[in-house]
């Protein structure tokens, strides 16, 4: 059962990310680190201190920050392909660095399990890595034929088990708000009607259904890139999980620490300033009408950066994944920690 409340939509740039990914994901390369000089500035890296890379991946920011400065580096990540990657750089490190599965959504616990109560930096680099996208396994990608999975964890409920049980409003709904579809009513009657002749187990499939009933755009973007788009954001709860590692982060930081996070999208962007920008007390009055109004809680955080920052054209040109990235950063102050984080604008997911 999902419900969903007072969601606005994404903009069309929201699909960027997902383009540009696939763009990349055609490429052998292997996954490049986005904004990688950025996330090390932002996070003032300073010898002895610990710091949290919440989404591992290849390493590529955790790899940066042990290289950087003489640092404890804590690494997470859902996907267990990338716990073996994280053995091989453990190695190199002697000690430095420690690897643990689990979502960022339990940063806390994960920590807390491992014995660390506080921290001076963490790091999200959201969204997934070009090497989730490019192995056809792994079921995100409408590029290459495969199992209909997209679970980062590779568990269940996947992508399949959503598109073969619920219904058409439902799913009309989750492929509008998470991938800006004009057309998700036309995509969820579609897969419910194919679907009667046989459960729709693989990404080929269901982007052929989609493309039945999605006009091909001029720009040349694949009728399935939103629909896909939609089900991976949806199956890995990725709102949810971006709203709890945010208060996590808050509950984890010392005060100095910085919270720095690479976004895609313009619904994971939004809640990062919402975010930001509440917890440093720069909501907004209700009316310039009205005298102002005390905060109730003091900011717990600064802001580093007043809006978001871009990468680089040199590194767009290079990288067509760096293309929407948005970098938002924050430091820690000494003021107690929020008692609830309430977007105004979020997604309840209640699976
Ligand atoms: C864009 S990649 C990170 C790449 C990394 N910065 C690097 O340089 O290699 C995102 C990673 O975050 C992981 N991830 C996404 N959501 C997560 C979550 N809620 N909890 C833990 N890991 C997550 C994905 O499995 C993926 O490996």
């Amino acid at each position: 059962m999902i419900a969903i409340e007072n969601f606005s939509q994404p903009t069309a740039a929201a699909n960027d990310n997902y383009i540009a990914m696939t763009l990349i994901s055609t490429s052998p390369s292997g996954h490049v680190p986005v904004m990688l000089s950025e996330v090390l500035d932002y996070m003032n890296i300073r010898d002895g201190g610990i710091y949290v890379d919440a989404t591992f991946g290849h390493g590529g920011y955790a790899r940066a920050m042990l290289e950087m400065a003489d640092c404890m580096v804590y690494a997470v990540d859902r996907d267990p392909l990338a716990e073996r990657r994280a053995m091989q750089i453990t190695a190199e490190f002697e000690g430095r660095l420690r690897f643990i599965r689990g979502n960022f959504g339990d940063l806390e616990s994960l920590l807390h399990s491992v014995g660390v109560d506080h921290v001076d930096g963490i790091c999200f680099d959201l969204g997934v890595a070009s090497s989730q996208l490019d192995d056809s396994e792994r079921g995100f990608s409408f590029r290459h034929d495969g199992p209909l999975n997209m679970r980062m964890d590779g568990g269940r409920p996947n992508a399949a088990d959503v598109v073969n049980a619920m219904d058409a409003e439902q799913l009309a709904d989750i492929i509008s708000h998470f991938g800006d579809e004009k057309f998700a009513s036309r995509v969820a009657r579609a897969i419910v009607e194919a679907r009667k002749e046989s459960p729709i187990n693989t990404t080929a499939r269901l982007a052929e259904i989609i493309r039945r009933v999605v006009p091909r755009s001029r720009d040349g973007i694949d009728p399935a890139t939103r629909t896909f788009q939609a089900l991976r954001i949806y199956v890995n709860d990725e709102m949810g999980e971006l709203e709890r590692g945010l208060i996590q982060g808050e509950r984890l930081l010392s005060p100095g620490g910085r919270l720095v996070l690479v976004s895609y999208h313009s619904l994971e962007d939004r809640m990062v300033k919402e975010f930001m920008k509440t917890r440093s007390g720069k909501t907004p009055n209700a009316s310039r009408h009205m005298p102002e109004v005390t905060p109730l809680h003091k900011p717990s955080f600064s802001l580093v950066t007043r809006k978001s920052i871009a990468p680089s054209s040199e590194e767009v040109s290079s990288n067509p994944r760096a293309s929407s990235a948005k970098l938002r950063a924050a430091e820690r102050s000494a003021a107690p920690v929020w008692p609830n984080f309430a977007p105004n604008k979020r997604t309840v997911l209640n699976s």
